[in-house]
């Protein structure tokens, strides 16, 4: 890994960056944030991820992590799941302020604004670590200028996989500038499948029992709503069929439409 340690003096070709490590935070034992510096010249859109590297027994090892912060902001901050003797999470767990890490500097992804039609509702699914892209729309002032809402519907197993989420919405609220555009306009619905809370349930039952109209006091789902999705292959698979049952259909930045899904950890 590059830590203070092996610090790089690697001469790194133009498409790889090294990005010092600023801070750390574990929110249980299987998951945690860092974030770094941003370089000047990386550009991103809201949304978009970015494939970071560490050396790990003399090998570059990349893996695909969505960027948490808005296009606006100066840091970046990337939210990962610690994989029991995973081959880089072991390693990328271990990070700490002196810490640094390689980024590819081309961002990519689907889940852009961009990739959807017009619309009134935008609702962000995503189970675990996917809600690290929907943080980054979260603090995207576009999004509210585009919709009338911007609801986030989270499901996890345990309520303490939910310290991230609560921890990016008191930031919000904090921010003067932000928190007058989505005043009335963000919604964020948590549901955990696995302990004991007010909402249970995974989000297809959630979509398909209507438990989640009920609970967020909709009438109904409407064509005029937008849905992005992001968490394991199983749950976008099953998310995306439930939203194409509803009639809903899949988008690109060619022929943006009703809902995208990050292909990126999807193989
Ligand atoms: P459940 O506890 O019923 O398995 P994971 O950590 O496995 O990615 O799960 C995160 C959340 O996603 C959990 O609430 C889990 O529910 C839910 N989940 C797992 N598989 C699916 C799926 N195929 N469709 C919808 N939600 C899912």
């Amino acid at each position: 890994m590059v830590n203070n340690v092996t610090r790089p003096s690697l001469s790194l070709d133009k498409q790889y960056i090294v990005l010092n490590v600023i801070g750390v935070i574990h929110y249980t034992d299987k998951l945690f944030s860092f974030r770094t510096n941003r370089p000047k010249a990386f550009r991103f859109k809201t949304g978009e991820f970015v494939m970071i590297g560490l050396i790990i027994n003399s090998e570059t090892v990349f893996r695909a992590y969505s960027i948490c912060s808005a296009s606006w902001q100066r840091t970046l901050e990337f939210y990962s799941i610690k994989v029991p003797n995973g081959p880089f999470t072991s390693f990328l767990q271990k990070l700490t302020p002196k810490s640094a890490v390689i980024m590819k500097v081309k961002a990519t992804g689907t889940l852009t604004l961009s990739s959807l039609k017009p619309g009134r509702r935008l609702f962000l699914l995503c189970t675990g670590t996917g809600v690290a892209p929907f943080v980054s729309v979260m603090f995207e002032p576009a999004a509210y200028e585009i919709y009338d809402e911007v609801i986030v519907v989270m499901a996890c197993r345990l309520v303490c996989e939910l310290k991230f989420l609560s921890n990016k919405c008191r930031q919000l609220v904090r921010n003067k500038r932000l928190s007058m555009l989505f005043k009335n306009k963000l919604r964020v619905y948590t549901s955990v499948t696995r302990d004991n809370y007010p909402f249970v349930g995974r989000i297809t039952a959630l979509i398909t029992s209507g438990a989640l109209v009920d609970d967020l006091n909709l009438s109904a789902l409407t064509q005029f709503d937008r849905f992005m999705v992001c968490g394991s292959q199983a749950m976008i698979a099953d998310t995306t069929l439930a939203l194409k049952a509803l009639g809903y259909k899949e988008g690109s930045v060619n022929n943006p439409q009703a809902f995208v899904y990050e292909k990126a950890f999807v193989s």
